[in-house]
């Protein structure tokens, strides 16, 4: 069973359970060649190895192994007893013609030598031809719906082929993620090897597309580092790497941005064991067994480094940064930023709503991100002017409201930022205040900021004449829950604004007395109270904001439990990762108010983890 934890872009902190232990993804499977043990499992582990993937075919081959393998298992073949994931002879089958090994007999084998996940024998899909690719493909699913017959306890991985085809990817990843337990994406290897990134983004999103959100997904073959912040942020939980030991065979030095050969270097910008042991010219010096292995294990300490500088984006919110800064590595990796731009749309549902940190521009691509995309959405969208006439200013120091001058103007008043533009009443909310570009940024984003000012056109207004407090809790309420969500809420009643002694900033607001919600300093946006969900839930129709759970799970809801996915039947399909939202029962009556965790596909999708973080449970 797979568990988010923690999230940025279609990136997740996860927890994959398996009979010899736990995976946090995303995950880096060193490949083990049980011939040659070139770096022991143990000093893998070391390195951050949770789990390795070793090839069972190679096992099924060598007599003495096989026996072996089937009389202790495949952890003491190894010498490894964490989870160990096995390839099935696919890769081999690609890439020396016909490999004599029967689909079922293989997945049989691997379970019977103890394999925690194990691989069916998918056809290796690498061409252009969509006629190929299709025809290959039928035969890797008839493959998969028969091998699941034969995993037993064996976690199976059901690979997603189709070659560059997208519609292919994405019929696949539908109907593999429905048997599978983990969902690899494969042939794509050559892709990598020639640098075809686009493709490979291509290949990524459309097959994600498809795939059900609660299965792990594992990108075969994807060895060098140079990818993972990209693939991560598309949505790959899983690598595997065997480039670590084929790049130390031919004297090549793995680094973040690329790889070079160790000949051409004077000194490797590293400082792992042996880059702090050894000079260039002692390694050159080396015998090359005894180089290879010491270049081995600096590979894989680097791959490792970059695995887990992913995660740390991801638990800091940063991975969309990390991933544009490593683009700028690679011609290539920027055509994939191309691509990326392209599928936005997609990519802003997974998107939470704020941040742990501010939105740092990283160049051209920076106002592509999908959140970037939504504030200008929503403003399009959501966002109700104030008075009939409007006034653009440049942008000044944020937030913006700070210049009582311009609170006191009795006009909309528009900042062009380096985004786009952005209501006065909206200066303090994600990512408008917590962002930092540079005074003059490039062209293409002062094109793109230019684009949004002039597609902006309002039609109607609330022409109420309140106040710069009442006219931006209800622009931060409408930009937050919905277009009039702030008429409905303070439109009319007594309402008391409490500021902060020490900030002056708002902090909550009751209505007839009625404390209906408090504003987060740190992203400027409210938490509903159940008094404020009251309200919404009467002038919004279903399905708008809502989480609607099972009749089992309402007594706890109302007891003030969490929700969990597994008792979500339906949800707004606008819902995104950390909105409020309303928690309804089948009969559409309010019973809880709460923090989204997830997003209605995944609500809809995961058997295991939190749907909703319910802050009050509504009680009768
Ligand atoms: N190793 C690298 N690519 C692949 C693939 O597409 N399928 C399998 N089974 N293994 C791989
Ligand atoms: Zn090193």
């Amino acid at each position: 069973m797979f568990e988010i934890k923690e999230r940025d872009g279609l990136a997740r902190i996860g927890k994959l359970e398996t009979k010899h232990g736990t995976i946090t993804t995303p995950a880096l499977l060193p490949v083990v060649n049980p011939h040659i043990l070139t770096i022991k499992p143990a000093i893998m582990k070391r390195l951050g190895a949770d789990a390795i993937i070793t090839n069972s075919y190679i096992i099924y081959k060598d007599e003495a192994l096989r026996e072996k393998a089937l009389r202790d298992g495949v952890h003491s073949i190894v010498s490894f007893n964490g989870p160990i994931m096995t390839d099935s002879g696919s890769f081999q089958m690609y890439v020396y013609g016909d490999v004599n090994v029967d689909a079922i007999e293989i997945v049989r084998f691997q379970r019977d030598i103890g394999s925690d996940i194990g691989t069916i024998l998918d056809i290796f899909s690498y061409t252009d031809d969509s006629t190929i690719a299709k025809r290959e493909l039928e035969e890797t699913i008839k493959r998969a719906k028969e091998s699941v017959r034969h995993k037993g306890e064996m976690l199976l991985a059901l690979t997603v082929q189709g070659g560059v085809d997208e519609r292919l990817r994405r019929y696949a990843g539908k109907i593999m993620s429905r048997m599978a337990d983990v969902v690899p994406i494969g042939g794509v290897v050559p892709l990598m090897e020639n640098q075809r990134y686009a493709d490979l983004a291509r290949v990524i999103i459309a097959s994600k597309k498809g795939i059900e959100p609660s299965k792990p997904v594992h990108l075969f073959g994807a060895g060098h580092p140079m990818v993972f912040p990209m693939a991560a942020l598309l949505g790959c939980d899983m690598f595997d790497s065997s480039s670590y030991i084929k790049y130390a065979r031919d004297d090549r030095i793995i680094l973040p941005e690329g790889t070079v050969r160790l000949k051409d270097m004077k000194e490797i910008p590293c400082s792992c064991e042996i880059c702090s042991k050894y000079s260039v010219e002692e390694l050159l010096e080396m015998e090359k067994e005894e180089r290879v292995e010491k270049i081995a294990f600096h590979n894989l300490a680097q791959a490792f480094a970059e695995i887990k500088r992913v995660r740390e984006a991801i638990r800091n919110g940063s991975l969309w940064e990390l991933v544009e800064r490593r683009a700028a590595s690679h011609p290539m990796l920027m055509e994939a930023m191309e691509v990326i731009k392209r599928h936005k749309k997609w990519l802003e549902k997974w998107e939470s709503i704020s941040k742990k940190r501010a939105f740092m521009y990283a160049g051209v691509y920076s106002v592509h991100r999908p959140l970037i995309y939504r504030f200008n959405e929503r403003i399009k969208k959501r966002y109700v002017p104030h008075f009939g006439e409007t006034v653009f200013v440049e942008e000044t120091r944020k937030p913006y409201s700070r210049d009582e001058r311009l609170r006191k103007i009795s006009k909309n008043v528009i900042v062009k930022s380096a985004f786009g533009p952005v209501p006065l009443e909206l200066d303090e909310i994600y990512p408008v205040a917590q962002s930092l570009f540079p005074e003059k940024v490039d062209i293409s984003t002062r094109r793109y900021a230019r684009r949004m000012l002039n597609s902006l056109s309002f039609s109607s207004s609330y022409n109420w004449r309140k106040d710069f407090d009442m006219r931006k809790i209800i622009s931060v309420a409408d930009y937050q829950f919905g277009r009039h969500a702030g008429k409905y809420l303070f439109g009319n009643g007594d309402i008391k604004i409490v500021k902060s002694k020490r900030t002056g900033k708002i902090r909550n607001v009751y209505v007839n007395g009625k404390h209906v919600v408090s504003m987060r300093a740190s992203d400027g946006f409210f938490t509903l109270k159940l008094e404020g969900a009251k309200i919404l839930h009467e002038h919004f129709p279903f399905p708008k904001m809502r989480v609607m759970v099972s009749d089992d799970a309402e007594p706890f809801i109302r007891d003030g439990k969490n929700v969990f996915a597994k008792f979500v039947m339906n949800a707004d399909e606008e819902i995104r990762p950390y909105d409020e939202v309303l928690i309804v029962n089948g009969r559409d009556e309010l019973i809880g108010v709460g923090q989204a965790i997830m997003n209605r596909d995944e609500m809809l999708s995961f058997e295991r983890g939190v749907a909703v973080k319910t802050r009050e449970g509504l009680n009768t």
